[in-house]
């Protein structure tokens, strides 16, 4: 008999989602949740899929088990979620749950289950709780800790204390999928074929980083279901690391993932606590394009306050088209030609406040600059709202240049490790989060420009890394990333509440801060500084993996790429930004009246197709980099609406006048007839899903927007 006796009454419980089961037990001896099953429901028992006997003969159970959090000093050589150190010399804590009946509390009904367990580690003094949450609208699970220090006297530290474990039941050489990439490039997908080793991503910046992103997707590679697919992501916009690790159990990958542990040091002072994250976990049958439109479903149910295009409007920004040099006249008569294309919100880039001339000066001073508008941002905000758009404005507010009456005033506001010297990046600092008068000052700030004039968006930048994040001298000063993001959450959240006609953008030199907990918190992201139109198409197709179109901001703009710098049309441009939020950055006064004329034709367009776009099922079809590359937005719900499928191809001029273009919708209802939007062809779902259409590049030579009527 091994060591864990199954005959033994074993408390398991059954948490389902919209379409799956997700079963944890209680070890017997009341030391850790284990993983029973995740994937279809299943009818009756449930085996469970790990043998404790058959790899791990030196190894003791919690070693082998697919543990659901595990802690050094239960496990003892396989990775650890938790580590504690009391100041003892002895390695990490054992936690054991004695009585489950007063210990566990299980709801579960038609809308979803929650299961949260509590244990209680060998002193009596630590108290580890862990959640798991389910919702039958989508099938994302939520799952988190919260670690309490309720010693009178002792205080703790966590070197580690990540938000969950997850012992995907994938095989032994799942292909793991990722996101690397640097600015202007961000969301490149990675993937790699892990066989007995570890892979590591993570962010020690502070912010999100737009060199990875904490979203990983792990395909199955156990015969039969090679299908499966499983997604772990983490909501949180501070330092972070995810890594996978492909165990010699043989059977299994492990994700574990939370705040970054090399930067980070959790501090317990006596009767404190500690909450994670959350981690977020979803089980697709349909492999990683399924996963990433479950990834959407919960989003767009659930992090989205409002999918109405109030929150998501069409935006002319001035950032490509006048840097720093922000004049008002100018922006005026750029307001004038936006507004012939059908924009929503003009927003002014950078370049508005007090001395801002260039990089090196005004961040922090957040004022209209007094040369630039005299009379303030009003005459501006009111000639653009005057015309029936809406006024927007760009800030960094934790960011202070050295040169700014900011800085001169409060030097102790930046982030400084001790006597080290200060180090600027892009001429800036990074302001202390931590401290509640800097938050409160931050919060002041946004209350005086929101009265101040009539802004109705803001976008939120953030455009370097911390370097010298801590407080020397301050117990918790190890904790600097969770305060900072904890500070920027509460602002963002005080923003929502006395300030709900505003629609937030995030942004953070390009993609640098973009994650289910930002994404929470604000309307819209900006995934790239990168607008090339082909190298756009990569970052979106990455992006989209992760995170739905109704967040993806995207503008058109008349730059060239970094990686793909070949010739596109001028529809290609606006088809591309139409995949998500569509914005304008081009510089409007160098439009032609042609070029305008087809703009606002293309404006149009979107505004036809925009619900469907923004709510629909994302399916892609093929890579950006294939002779062609098509999305397809299909109804959610019923499949009673349109589906639109937008295309890019190269350039037909250059091909076989004979070569023909298909694409095969997948989303179609196969027994229902769809009118192709402006033709009176007649085509029946399945057929058009087998044999596939023909683009007729009818938009341009390039690119084309196909949208099926149901008739
Ligand atoms: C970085 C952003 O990504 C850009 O869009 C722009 O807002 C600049 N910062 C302004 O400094």
């Amino acid at each position: 008999m091994n060591d864990l006796d199954r005959t033994e009454t074993q408390r398991q419980w059954r948490l389902t989602t919209a379409n799956s089961e997700y079963v944890v037990s209680l070890l017997p001896d009341g030391n850790g949740l284990v993983l029973d099953h995740w994937g279809r429901p299943v009818a009756g028992d449930v085996d469970p899929w790990w043998n404790p006997d058959r790899f791990y003969q030196k190894a003791v159970i919690p070693d082998s088990a697919p543990l659901e959090y595990a802690s050094a000093g239960h496990r003892h050589v396989g990775f650890s979620e938790l580590l504690v150190d009391r100041g003892d010399s002895l390695t990490g804590a054992l936690f054991h749950c004695a009585d489950p009946d007063s210990d566990a509390r299980f709801d579960s009904d038609a809308s979803g289950s929650r299961l949260v367990v509590t244990f209680t580690d060998e002193t009596g003094d630590l108290r580890l709780t862990l959640i798991t949450v389910t919702s039958s609208t989508h099938d994302v699970v939520t799952r988190g800790i919260r670690l309490e220090n309720r010693s009178a006297e002792r205080t703790v530290t966590l070197p580690r204390a990540f938000s969950a474990g997850w012992p995907l039941p994938v095989g032994p050489t799942a292909r793991v999928n990722y996101f690397a990439g640097n600015w202007g490039q961000e969301f490149n997908a990675k993937s790699v074929d892990l066989d007995g080793a570890t892979l590591s991503v993570g962010s020690r910046s502070g912010i999100t980083s737009f060199e990875t992103n904490p979203v990983m997707v792990v395909e199955s590679s156990v015969p039969g279901l090679e299908n499966e697919a499983f997604g772990v992501a983490l909501a949180w916009s501070g330092s972070w690391r995810l890594q996978a690790e492909s165990t010699t159990t043989g059977d299994r990958v492990r994700v574990s993932g939370g705040i970054d542990d090399d930067t980070t040091t959790i501090t317990l002072l006596p009767g404190e606590s500690f909450e994670s994250p959350w981690s977020l976990g979803a089980w697709s049958k349909n492999g990683r394009e399924g996963v990433s439109q479950a990834w959407h479903e919960y989003q767009r149910g659930t992090l989205a306050r409002t999918l109405d295009e109030e929150h998501r409007p069409i935006v002319f920004n001035s950032w490509f088209s006048t840097q720093f040099d922000v004049e008002v006249t100018h922006q005026e008569k750029l307001a004038e030609v936006a507004n012939r294309l059908g924009v929503e919100v003009f927003v002014v880039d950078d370049g508005w406040f007090a001395g801002r001339v260039d990089e090196t000066a005004g961040l922090g001073d957040w004022r209209p600059d007094p040369v630039k508008f005299p009379q303030g941002l009003g005459p501006l905000a009111h000639a653009v709202i005057e015309k029936g758009m809406r006024f927007g404005l760009w800030i960094e507010p934790e960011a202070v240049n050295p040169d700014s009456d900011l800085y001169r005033a409060h030097p102790d506001w930046v982030y400084r490790a001790g006597n080290r010297p200060l180090i600027t990046r892009r001429d800036q600092y990074v302001l202390d989060l931590g401290r509640q008068d800097v938050v409160s000052w931050i919060e002041d700030t946004f209350r005086t420009l929101l009265s101040d004039a009539p802004i109705s968006y803001l976008k939120w930048d953030m455009n370097r890394p911390v370097s010298d994040g801590g407080r020397p001298g301050d117990p918790h000063g190890r904790q600097w990333s969770i305060q900072h993001t904890a500070g920027y959450y509460r602002v963002l959240r005080m923003l929502r509440t006395e300030f709900p006609h505003v629609t937030i953008e995030t942004c953070a030199g390009g993609g640098g801060r973009i994650d289910n907990g930002s994404l929470a918190l604000s309307d819209v992201v900006w995934p790239s500084d990168g607008t090339g139109p082909r190298d756009r198409l990569m970052i979106q197709d990455g992006f989209l993996s992760a995170y739905p179109q109704h967040t993806m901001s995207s503008w058109v703009t008349d730059e060239r790429g970094l990686l793909d710098r070949s010739e596109v049309s001028f529809e290609f441009r606006f088809v591309v930004a139409m995949a998500g939020v569509l914005g304008i950055g081009s510089d409007l006064l160098g439009w032609s009246e042609r070029q305008i004329g087809r703009a606002a034709e293309m404006v149009n367009l979107y505004k036809s197709i925009r619900q469907i776009i923004h709510t629909g099922v994302v399916t892609r079809h093929g890579r950006p980099t294939d002779d062609v590359y098509a999305i397809e937005y299909s109804d959610p719900k019923d499949g009673s609406g349109s589906v639109c499928l937008l295309v890019w191809g190269h350039d037909r001029g250059t091909r076989f006048d004979g070569e023909e273009t298909r694409v095969r919708p997948a989303r179609l209802v196969a027994d229902a007839a769809y009118r192709i939007r402006g033709t009176s062809t007649v085509l029946e779902g399945a057929n058009a899903m087998s044999r596939g259409i023909v683009i007729p590049f009818g938009v341009a030579r390039d690119t084309d927007v196909v949208i099926f009527d149901r008739v």
